[in-house]
């Protein structure tokens, strides 16, 4: 019994990388894979034609990602029998998707080169390609991250905040990873495209903190259109736009959060909230103010490491060594 668990336990380190912190930087696969960027950006392109909400849904997996042990793909694990991953933590279940568009970058980019491009940075890509394709600014990503062994469902509910979260919250959450009150409110302004869903704000619209009222900061005429679509004891699975230009990447979402018309609680507290509304007020004013914010919140939120050993993993959905181990065992 001894020696087979020492076999198992040889056979589940097989290919890991121990690593402290990875030096991350631009054209990492320069040599080893030169065409990546472009695979995953044509595979994000292609998908965006079939389904425009799939650029928000898969840039929104970089946030997911990067906050719950670094930006190592844990969040890209399905659940074993042994693990419980994050795919079904609080924030994620029934709500994050598009983990297929990943699926097809890494096997697009597989097929030019085995076994060389991680999945983190595959995530990575593919958030600024979605920001690019969608009308927003375009930056040089760092690259040469490792995909984690494992992750845990715990971490993330531990970790990520809830739609309810008011700005002092986010702000103290974010400080956490040295990301400033700035880089709260640029990173926010992804809310520009994409969906929420009614369970995210059927608090807010007929029992805001308990009071049994709405969230007195919706404007009226807002709120009006919102009961609509999430009536009271309705359908919490049936999405709204998170600005009114829910597929162009642009600072409508600021303009709107001024207009009392943000759609999460958490967007319009940027507003209400003194320490967050100057950034508010200028990213409304001021376009390129905001895109220059969020490509450096994005770059900051890319370098968090959990410096954990890891891998590249091959399929982006399982840790590699669990097929040796799992062969091994049906012996
Ligand atoms: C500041 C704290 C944040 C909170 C509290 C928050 C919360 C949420 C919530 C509740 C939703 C809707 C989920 C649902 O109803 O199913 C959502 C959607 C989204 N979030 Fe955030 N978020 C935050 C920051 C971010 C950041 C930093 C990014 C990316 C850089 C991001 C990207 C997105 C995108 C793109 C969507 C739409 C996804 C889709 O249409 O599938 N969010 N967020
Ligand atoms: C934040 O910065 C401090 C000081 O530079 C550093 O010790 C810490 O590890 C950083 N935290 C994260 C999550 O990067
Ligand atoms: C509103 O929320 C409070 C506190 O969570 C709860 O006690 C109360 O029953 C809720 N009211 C309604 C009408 O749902
Ligand atoms: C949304 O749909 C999922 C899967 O169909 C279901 O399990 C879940 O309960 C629904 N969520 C809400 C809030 O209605
Ligand atoms: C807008 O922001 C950019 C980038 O920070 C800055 O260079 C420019 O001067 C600002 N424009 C105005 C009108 O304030």
């Amino acid at each position: 019994m001894m020696h087979i668990t020492l076999v198992i336990f040889f056979l589940l380190n097989l290919g890991a990388i121990q690593a402290e912190i990875v030096e991350l930087r631009p054209g990492f696969y320069s040599e080893t894979c030169p065409e990546a960027e472009d695979i995953v950006r044509g595979v994000i392109k292609r998908n965006m034609e079939r389904e425009p909400r799939s650029a928000a849904s898969v840039m929104r997996l970089q946030f997911h990602d990067c906050f719950v042990n670094g930006c190592d793909a844990s969040l890209l694990l399905d659940d074993t029998p042994e693990m419980l991953g994050e795919k079904l933590c609080l924030s994620n279940i029934n709500s994050l998707r598009s983990y297929e568009v990943v699926d097809e970058a890494k096997e697009a980019v597989e097929m030019a080169c085995p076994g060389v491009v991680s999945c983190a940075d595959i995530i990575i890509m593919a958030a600024r390609d979605a920001v690019v394709l969608s009308g927003g600014p375009n930056w040089e990503v760092k690259l040469g991250r490792i995909d984690s062994l494992t992750a845990s469902q715990e971490d993330a509910d531990n970790i990520m905040p809830s739609p309810r979260a008011d700005a002092t919250t986010l702000i103290d959450l974010f400080s956490k990873f040295n990301l400033s009150v700035k880089d709260l409110v640029a990173l926010s302004g992804s809310h520009s495209i994409g969906q929420g869903r009614c369970f995210s704000i059927v608090f807010r619209l007929y029992n805001q903190s308990g009071t049994g009222r709405p969230d007195p900061t919706i404007e009226p005429k807002f709120r009006e259109k919102l009961d609509k679509l999430c009536p009271l004891g309705g359908d919490g699975n049936v999405t709204g736009d998170l600005d009114a230009t829910p597929q162009v990447f642009d600072n409508q979402y600021f303009k709107d959060l001024v207009n009392g018309r943000g759609f999460l609680n958490s967007d319009e507290t940027l507003f209400t909230n003194p320490e967050t509304r100057g950034y508010v007020v200028q990213y409304r004013r001021n376009e390129s103010a905001f895109f220059e914010a969020f490509v450096e919140g994005m770059i900051k939120m890319g370098d968090l490491q959990s410096g954990r050993p890891g891998e590249i993993r091959r399929n982006c959905r399982v840790v590699n060594s669990w097929e040796p181990a799992k062969l091994f065992a049906s012996y």
